[in-house]
């Protein structure tokens, strides 16, 4: 019996989608890419979080392979699960992946963009000019040592030429910042520069307007400023972060009072 026409048509119309889902994975593979990020939705000019989901993020789907890093229950067992990562394009142009570093209990975590070519080279956040900038922001500034506190970054990997991270290597690899803030819950987090802000936040306002300003991100006291590359550059914006480091200073006293 004759097919009605509309059928062949659908049936057609599967089969390329098929074949072209078929094709894409394939490409993905061979880049060594295994894992496909779920696309968040938008939140527009928002500076809250996404309202979905807890801390973890690490949503399970085709090809996924963040189940163990969902499990770990320790920033070891996190960074064994995160291995030696092909989840984004980014993996064939690092010399280290650029995990974290710091005390696991720390009361304050610093949250930047992304290892730079010191940062790639020695597998440490933070230790070219910009990093020494923060290290003396925590030394001097705050009077705390480097290991009391945590520094990460949104991206693990470097970027080519430092260029912005680009939004499938964040969705990639921010899961693993979530994990590593739920592990360690600080009582506050510095979000270092307009991207790693913008990140946190789910937000696109200006860091500008953004920092020194208390913001929250899953119950977590959040405090903008500005970048120390930025610094760098600007450094007669120093006042302001000092004026914004006051006051992560001034929360941690009333915290513990
Ligand atoms: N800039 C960042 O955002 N992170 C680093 O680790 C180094 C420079």
């Amino acid at each position: 019996m004759a097919e009605p026409a509309g059928s062949t048509d659908a049936r057609e119309e599967l089969m390329t989608l098929a074949a072209t889902v078929r094709n894409h994975l394939q490409r993905k593979a061979a880049a060594g890419i295994r894992a496909i990020p779920k696309r968040r939705a938008a939140h527009g000019n928002s500076d809250q979080p996404a309202a979905s989901g807890p801390l973890g993020g690490l949503d399970d789907n085709l090809f996924s392979d963040y189940g163990e890093a969902r499990a770990a229950d320790s920033l070891e067992t996190l960074r064994a699960a995160i291995g030696d990562c092909r989840r984004c394009k980014l993996w064939p142009g690092r010399t280290h992946l650029v995990f974290g570093v710091g005390n696991p209990r720390a009361e304050i975590m610093f949250v930047g963009e992304g290892p730079g070519r010191d940062e790639d080279l020695q597998g440490e956040p933070f230790v070219g000019r910009a990093g020494q900038l923060l290290t003396d922001i925590i030394t001097k500034g705050m009077k705390l040592r480097r290991e009391d506190i945590y520094i990460a970054n949104v991206i693990k990997c470097r970027p080519p030429e430092n260029r912005n991270p680009e939004p499938d290597e964040v969705e990639s690899c921010e899961p693993f910042l979530k994990k590593q803030i739920e592990l360690i819950r600080p009582r506050i987090i510095v979000g270092l520069g307009k991207f790693a802000v913008q990140t946190l936040l789910q937000s696109k306002v200006p860091i500008t307007r953004l920092r020194g300003i208390w913001h929250e991100y899953h119950g977590i006291k959040l405090m903008p400023t500005f970048h120390p590359a930025y610094l760098l550059r600007n450094p007669g914006d120093k006042k302001l972060v000092w004026e914004d480091i006051q006051k992560v200073l001034e929360e941690l006293k009333t915290a513990s009072a």
